[in-house]
């Protein structure tokens, strides 16, 4: 049998089918998150079908897909026949409507409902919505279910009077008209900044968003970018889709993603960048097959459009206390086998060392916990709780997760400019000479 090679020709349509997916609005693709995907769609369709209300907050960071997935399964819905027919969408954006008078405004021209609203003056801000809820009834029929997803949803909270989170967590929790709104925000205690009239009626359902945790969803994730499916219209995206399965599976290219993408940038936004980056370079190369020199020439490519900081960078601009702090972590989680550890521990393994080796150091608890959350701020130090959780728990007693290899972090350390020896050598000592430094 002759073995097939992908031709240049199909690297040219694999970017053209490609290229929505990676650089568009993102809208045709979506994958995993099944769990999510289902959980919201439920909850969604029994607003639209059953006439349930409902309020739901969908929080994490940046880049996470939050916004895809409401995108997600506002399509999905969109497919059932119930939904045609009845189901009415208001969208809103807090960094556009900055006030409730705008977001009013915007929710009648969403609703359609500008002519009818005309010149007519209303008391408050409560009869103005409940007249444009009730101008959605037709007759006697029942009101249409509507979903409200709101964009940058802590900013509503800065709103006088929280007005319309108010009306809409009212609404839905008196059941007067169907409605279900989703607040979307990257603040993970956001409900604290709800007034206590506003708090009390909001269902208090949350869909936490993370980033990768493990290696391998996001390998899969990236190999998922790039399978074809037939209705993509390359006529060869068998070949291709198998040349791409080979190339996942391949020891040294999963190294070079897990060192040196994984531990940097774990959001989907970054690792669309990367993959656009990847199939220019082969195009400009004249390039057939994924391979090794490609990934680091898209890298390249990709960290200077992205501002991803290599490690050596970062570690390069730390103090050496903090530096400490990050080579205590790596011990904590070689000696508990990478269970998730608190600042207690990183600290009283910071202090043997310090007494031991390297008196000239601070003890002071107070700075260590600075840089201590320093290190949580550039996320190399990883709270393993979020939001409410965090909050009612002492921040020295909340767990966390260290995600850099050793190797790589070794490697960073080493290139620390002046880093002194007893330091070198605490780093590169096993976990069980480290006790012995005690
Ligand atoms: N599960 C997914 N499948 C495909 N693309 C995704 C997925 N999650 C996120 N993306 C893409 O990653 C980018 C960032 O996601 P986005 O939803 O905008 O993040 P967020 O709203 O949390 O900031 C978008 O381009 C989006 O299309
Ligand atoms: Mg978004």
């Amino acid at each position: 049998m002759v073995k097939r090679k992908v031709e240049l020709d199909t690297i040219q349509s694999v970017y053209s089918a490609l290229s929505h997916r990676l650089l568009g609005s993102g809208d045709d693709f979506f994958h995993g998150n099944e769990k999510n995907v289902d959980f919201l769609l439920d909850l969604v369709t029994r607003t639209v079908e059953k006439g349930e209300s409902n309020s739901l907050l969908i929080l994490g960071p940046h880049g996470v897909g939050r916004t895809a997935l409401v995108k997600k399964v506002l399509k999905e819905a969109s497919k059932q026949k119930s939904w045609v027919e009845n189901a009415v969408i208001v969208e809103l954006n807090g960094f556009i409507a900055i006030d409730d008078k705008i977001a009013l405004k915007e929710i009648t021209r969403q609703l359609n409902l500008e002519n009818v609203v005309g010149n007519k003056v209303f008391g408050s801000f409560a009869d103005h919505f409940s007249f444009l809820l009730a101008s959605l009834k037709s007759g006697d029929k029942d009101s249409k279910p509507i979903i409200f997803v709101l964009e940058e949803f802590d900013t509503f909270c800065n709103h006088k009077n929280q007005s319309l989170l108010y009306n809409l967590f009212d609404i839905a929790q008196s059941r007067a008209v169907p409605i279900c709104v989703i607040g979307v925000s990257c603040q993970i205690d956001v409900t604290e900044l709800l007034e206590k009239r506003v708090k009390s009626r909001f269902s208090h359902r949350h869909l936490n968003l993370m980033h990768f945790e493990e290696f391998d969803k996001y390998l899969e994730m990236f190999q998922a970018f790039l399978i074809l499916e037939k209705s993509n219209n390359v006529s060869d995206f068998q070949v291709w889709n198998k040349m791409v399965e080979k190339t996942f599976q391949d020891p040294q290219i999963q190294n070079f993603l897990e060192d040196k993408l994984f531990i940097y940038d774990k959001s989907v936004s970054f690792m669309r960048q990367f993959l656009h980056s990847l199939l220019v370079c082969m195009l400009a190369q004249n390039e057939q097959k994924i391979n090794l020199e490609l990934f680091d020439a898209a890298l390249q490519q990709s960290c200077a459009s992205f501002s991803v900081q290599p490690l050596d960078n970062i570690i390069k601009d730390l103090s050496i206390l903090e530096v400490c702090i990050l080579i205590a972590v790596k011990h904590i989680t070689e000696i508990y086998d990478h269970e998730p550890f608190n600042f207690e521990m990183v600290f009283h393994e910071y202090v043997k060392f310090r007494r031991r080796r390297l008196t000239n150091l601070t003890e002071e608890r107070s700075v260590i916990f600075k840089c201590w959350e320093n290190l949580i701020g550039l996320e190399m130090i990883i709270p393993k709780v979020s939001g409410e959780k965090c909050r009612s728990q002492q921040a020295e007693y909340i767990l966390n997760v260290f995600h850099i290899p050793v190797t790589t972090l070794k490697k960073s350390v080493e290139k620390y400019p002046h880093c002194p020896t007893e330091v070198l050598q605490w780093l590169t000592s096993s976990t069980h000479n480290s006790a012995s430094f005690s």
